[in-house]
Formats: C-alpha cells, sequence, structure tokens
C-alpha cells in the first residue's frame, strides 16, 4: 500500500490550502450546532478548559466524574509504540506531528492532500466529554476536543457511491522502534459512511483543552464513543471512501473476536465477559460498574442499527 509518511516530502502545491477550507465552509451548514458549544477556534489552555465546559455544557456531557489526564496519557494502547500500557506514553515523544497531512483517495470527486493546521482551524474546537470504553474491559470518562467528523468528510466531497470510509494510521519504522512485527501494519479501522456521519463521531486534536498527547494519537485522531476503542484510529495519515467493508487491522487478525461493528454491547462477551467494565482511576468508586448498551449512547445510535442483528454483525 502506498502510504504518504511524514517523512514523504510534498509539494505545497498539493495541499489544499486553508482558504479553500475557508470558501468550502460556505457551503456547509451542518452539524455545528450539534455538538456542544463552540469554545475556541484554537486550543485552550486546561484551566480555560475548565471554565469552558462549565459555561457551554454539552448535549453530550456525561455526569462521570473526569479521569485524570495523568491516567488516561499514561494507560494507553498504541502499538505501534509497544504493547504494554505504560509503553506508548514512554515511547511515543519520538513520534514527529509536524509537517503532517492526510490523503484523501477512494470514492472522491477529487483525491486532495490537506495538511493538519488547516484541518485544525477548519471548523471551531468543540469539547466533548466522552465515556471511553476498551474491549479490554476498562473505561476511562475523557475530554476529547475536536469537531464532527461529517464537518470533514463533507469537505472531502465522497461520491454517492461511497459506502464506507477507512482510516489509516501513520506508519515510520524510524520513530518506531518497538513496531511489534506480528501486526499487519499500518493500523487501519473503518466505518459505514451513516456511523462516520453521526454527530457524536469526533475528528479529534486535543484532550483536557490540550493537544493530543503522542500516546493519545497526535496530531489527530477519530473519536467514537458508542464503539470500541480500537475502532479509534490514532494519529491518522490517510482516508479512503470504499463501496466495500474495508479491512481492518483488527478484524483482519481475529475475525471472531473482533467484528467489523464493533458497538459496545455488555451481552456478547469477547474472549471475557463485556458485561463490567473496571474504571481507570482507583479513586472513583465502585470500582466496577455495568457497561452500557452503545456505551450508554443508545439514544442516540441505536436507529443506525435497526433491523441489523447485532450478535450477527457484533
Ligand atoms: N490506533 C493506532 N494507530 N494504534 C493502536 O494501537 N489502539 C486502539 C485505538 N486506536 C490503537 C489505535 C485501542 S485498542 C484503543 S483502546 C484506543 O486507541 C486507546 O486510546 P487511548 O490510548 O487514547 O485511550
Amino acid at each position: 500500500m502506498l502510504l504518504r509518511t511524514n517523512k514523504t516530502k510534498i509539494a505545497s502545491s498539493e495541499i489544499t490550502p486553508e482558504s479553500a477550507f475557508r470558501n468550502r465552509r460556505q457551503f456547509l451548514t451542518s452539524a455545528a450546532t450539534l455538538g456542544a458549544g463552540a469554545i475556541a477556534s484554537s486550543l485552550l489552555p486546561a484551566s480555560a478548559f475548565a471554565d469552558a465546559l462549565t459555561t457551554f455544557p454539552s448535549k453530550y456531557t456525561l455526569p462521570d466524574a473526569l479521569t485524570p489526564i495523568g491516567k488516561a496519557a499514561a494507560y494507553n494502547n498504541f502499538y505501534e509504540f509497544g504493547t504494554e500500557k505504560s509503553d506508548p506514553a514512554h515511547n511515543a515523544h519520538t513520534l514527529q506531528v509536524r509537517p503532517w497531512t492526510i490523503q484523501v483517495a477512494g470514492l472522491v470527486k477529487k483525491p486532495l492532500t490537506v495538511g493538519i493546521d488547516d484541518l485544525l482551524h477548519y471548523r471551531p474546537i468543540e469539547s466533548r466529554v466522552y465515556r471511553h470504553r476498551c474491549v479490554e474491559a476498562w473505561s476511562m470518562v475523557i475530554p476529547w476536543d475536536g469537531y464532527s467528523l461529517s464537518e470533514f468528510i463533507n469537505f472531502c466531497n465522497p461520491l454517492p457511491s461511497a459506502k464506507y470510509v477507512q482510516f489509516i494510521s501513520n506508519i515510520n519504522r524510524k520513530q518506531m522502534p518497538d513496531l511489534p512485527s506480528e501486526y499487519n501494519w499500518p493500523y487501519s479501522e473503518g466505518l459505514r459512511m451513516d456511523e462516520a456521519m453521526h454527530p457524536l463521531a469526533l475528528l479529534c486534536f486535543g484532550c483536557y483543552g490540550q493537544t493530543l498527547p503522542n500516546q493519545n494519537g497526535a496530531p489527530v485522531r477519530v473519536v467514537l464513543p458508542w464503539k470500541w476503542g480500537y475502532k479509534s484510529a490514532k494519529s491518522i495519515v490517510k482516508i479512503v471512501f470504499t463501496d466495500k467493508q474495508p479491512r481492518t487491522l483488527w478484524n483482519d487478525l481475529m475475525p471472531e473476536e473482533y467484528g467489523f461493528y464493533s458497538n459496545v454491547n455488555p451481552n456478547i462477551s469477547h474472549r471475557w465477559s463485556q458485561a463490567h467494565e473496571r474504571r481507570i482511576d482507583s479513586s472513583l468508586l465502585p470500582h466496577t460498574i455495568p457497561t452500557q448498551m452503545f456505551n450508554g449512547y443508545g439514544n442516540e445510535v441505536a436507529s443506525l442499527y435497526n433491523g441489523m442483528d447485532l450478535k450477527r454483525y457484533y
């Protein structure tokens, strides 16, 4: 697979200029009003972030206690930097997040390459507190900063024949010396188009009012709070629109374990029961809580799956 990594030199003429984004903006009505109040067009320092949350409560904000940033940025899955939970925080400093581009390919009117800073300033950044549920039966509550993925997808101009979107993460062996050899890199994930266009799906540049720590998927990732955490690909360099269900790293590896949909479902056990989750913050009581269908976002997303047998399409 031909990938542009952040080592590949790209002529500036190939990168969509910010003015193009601005023009395009005028034509987008959109989901900006669907999310939380827009708090700023740039990321805020953490203290300002706390005020902003109080002033602009998001309809997606849940009453759960936030996981401290010290935990959210120290207990990670980012296998490109090692498979232990503490590895990414120790190792991901080698990831270079500038220059960075995202290539848009497949079933679009015109393939294009977007620079990360143009993408970052394309829409106002919103803060959204989401429950974050990993298939390993732990959970966190994280304030993510970004805007709806649908905003970017609209900008990409996918063709009506595009039924799915695939996200491909960066791979750079020099910057990832601990890359485990047993996986089919680069990391890839995918969504059906209506899932990707759902207002809960977030294109994410920061958390806790700060730019994303490298170990959390800098400089850009997706966050899909109703799905197992592994669907939320980190450090994205390419987005491909397709008419067929795209391959994904985990589905390729263990299809019986990691279905394409991967919606949080307490009724379907993986290698272990998914009925409960351990909250990653030892000060929170109870330590273990019941897992909710769609991670508690059923009111928002259940209709996406009307008529589907969720035992079959797990
Ligand atoms: N994206 C990439 N590129 N590589 C990964 O290993 N791990 C996934 C997902 N995205 C992963 C990834 C898994 S298993 C989870 S649970 C979440 O990222 C973890 O996100 P967090 O470390 O910010 O909590």
